[in-house]
């Protein structure tokens, strides 16, 4: 299987504002607490969220950033982000689909939250060579990926193996319970 259709989240988004329930519910809630104490670094100057929804992520990453990009590639969840996110000056929300489009820009931080499974491995595997080629050493790409049965095109383990195995990134830290996977890479020298 290829990468997920745009129409697939186009449906998602029209059965609901908010699918996965990503502001009501406290499996997500504590997953988002976890994935942003794992960030390495008090703060970060610049950092890309691709994938946002409704930017419940993106408000505490936030708070930890001086500027964030925020994208994902359906307009209607970009309006609640916007909304969520308006109070910061630093964040800028787009409707941008990685990675036929890829941000000219360099960053400290990169989270794939719930979206490198939607990907075959090639297309994963040249969004991780993106990441690395807009990053320095030192910076630091975050995934965090439910690990339960899909019919995506990779599971959330296969995901993160795949990032792990890239030569660009050396995890540092790593989280697994039954029902979701989170890791962080440092950017290799
Ligand atoms: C399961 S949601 C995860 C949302 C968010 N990252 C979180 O964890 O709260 C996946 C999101 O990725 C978006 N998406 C899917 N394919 C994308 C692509 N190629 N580029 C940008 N966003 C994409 C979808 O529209 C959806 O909003």
């Amino acid at each position: 299987m290829t990468s997920t259709e745009r129409r697939y989240f186009e449906e998602m988004y029209e059965s609901s504002r908010d699918p996965w329930n990503y502001s009501s519910s406290w499996y997500e809630r504590r997953k988002y607490a976890l994935t942003v104490a794992a960030l390495p670094r008090v703060r970060y100057p610049s950092a890309f969220e691709p994938g946002c929804s409704i930017g419940v992520l993106s408000e505490l990453l936030a708070v930890r950033c001086d500027r964030l990009l925020a994208t994902d590639i359906i307009p209607a969840p970009l309006e609640r982000a916007s909304e969520r996110l308006h109070r910061f000056p630093g964040v800028i929300v787009e409707q941008r689909a990685i990675p036929e489009w890829w941000p000219e820009q360099r960053f400290d931080l990169v989270v794939l939250s719930e979206l490198a499974y939607y990907f075959d491995a090639e297309t994963l595997s040249d969004i991780v060579l993106k990441v690395a080629e807009s990053t320095d050493p030192g910076a630091d790409l975050v995934a965090v990926h439910w690990r339960g049965e899909t019919d995506y095109p990779l599971t959330g383990d296969q995901a993160h193996e795949l990032i792990d195995g890239s030569p660009e990134f050396q995890r540092v830290a790593h989280h697994a319970e039954e029902r979701f996977v989170l890791d962080v890479w440092e950017r290799t020298k």
